[in-house]
């Protein structure tokens, strides 16, 4: 029965990386054990450890580990994520020479899009300490250095030129804290792009389409076998005008700039 990508949600929200949650004790062996290397449907370029059945892997997880356990996101190569490697492999200019962020990395496959496109450095932040092996695990398979950090940056002033964050609009929670710092680093002069698939809490406001793909999909997690994906650039926005007087040209609604 095809699993809903809300459904894989209920821990994956946490404002803190909880330190308490017990882990898998040997995570690199874990993952080769329950995965198999192979291309990323849409970005053949990169081979990733990928699970067929999402819950059956969660269910593993929680008994290596004796506890509860985040879903295994990084086990797939999510529609959002598969779109923004796609465009950056084909755009590697928005990358190269730059420090790039791969916020919400899970498998780690927009991070080592941006390194094969010649990003100066990549850091992949998650908040599950499997991913971040399995970030390690798939840089090394793809033969690309990316620091792999287990962190909850959302509440941080953004540093890095270039944020890319692939399928980050599932739940309220996380898209409303994911969009805000995506908003803070293009206000500071970032490019910021998020790659989504029409998840429940995509934001319209502030965001520029930047490419559509049809995107092959783990047809268990999904409705359907292929997702219509966007990239979308948040854009910066220009300061509102004072008001002048109620003039016809108080009509203004502000405006955006190209980053
Ligand atoms: C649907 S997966 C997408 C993974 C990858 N970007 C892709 O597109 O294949 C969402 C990921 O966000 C991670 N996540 C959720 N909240 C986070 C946060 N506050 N900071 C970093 N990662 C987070 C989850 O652990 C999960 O791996």
């Amino acid at each position: 029965m095809p699993v809903p990508a809300h459904r894989l949600s209920r821990t994956a929200v946490s404002k803190t990386v909880n330190n308490k949650i017990p882990r898998v004790t040997d995570p690199e062996s874990f993952i080769r054990k329950h995965t198999r290397l192979a291309p990323a449907p849409f970005v053949p370029e990169i081979h990733l450890h990928q699970a067929d059945e999402a819950i059956a892997l969660w269910e593993e997880t929680e008994g290596e580990a004796a506890g509860p356990q985040p879903p295994p996101f990084w086990a797939f190569a999510w529609a959002g994520g598969q779109a923004v490697a796609r465009y950056v492999l084909d755009n590697p200019d928005l990358v190269a020479g730059r420090r790039v962020l791969d916020l919400a990395a899970g498998s780690g496959l927009v991070a080592i899009a941006a390194a094969q496109a010649g990003a100066a450095h990549v850091t992949a932040v998650e908040i599950d300490p499997l991913a971040v092996a399995a970030i390690a695990v798939n840089a090394a398979a793809n033969g690309v250095t990316i620091t792999a950090t287990l962190a909850d940056v959302l509440d941080t002033a953004p540093t890095d030129d270039v944020i890319l964050a692939g399928d980050v609009f599932y739940s309220r929670e996380m898209a409303g804290r994911m969009l805000a710092y995506l908003r803070r680093a293009a206000a500071g002069g970032a490019r910021a792009l998020a790659g989504d698939p029409g998840r429940a809490y995509l934001p319209k406001a502030d965001l520029r389409e930047v490419a559509v793909y049809e995107v092959p999909v783990v047809a268990a997690l999904e409705d359907a076998a292929v997702k219509r994906t966007t990239v979308w650039e948040v854009m910066r926005r220009l300061p509102q005008p004072p008001p002048s007087g109620g003039s016809a040209a108080t009509g203004a609604t502000g405006g955006y700039r190209e980053a």
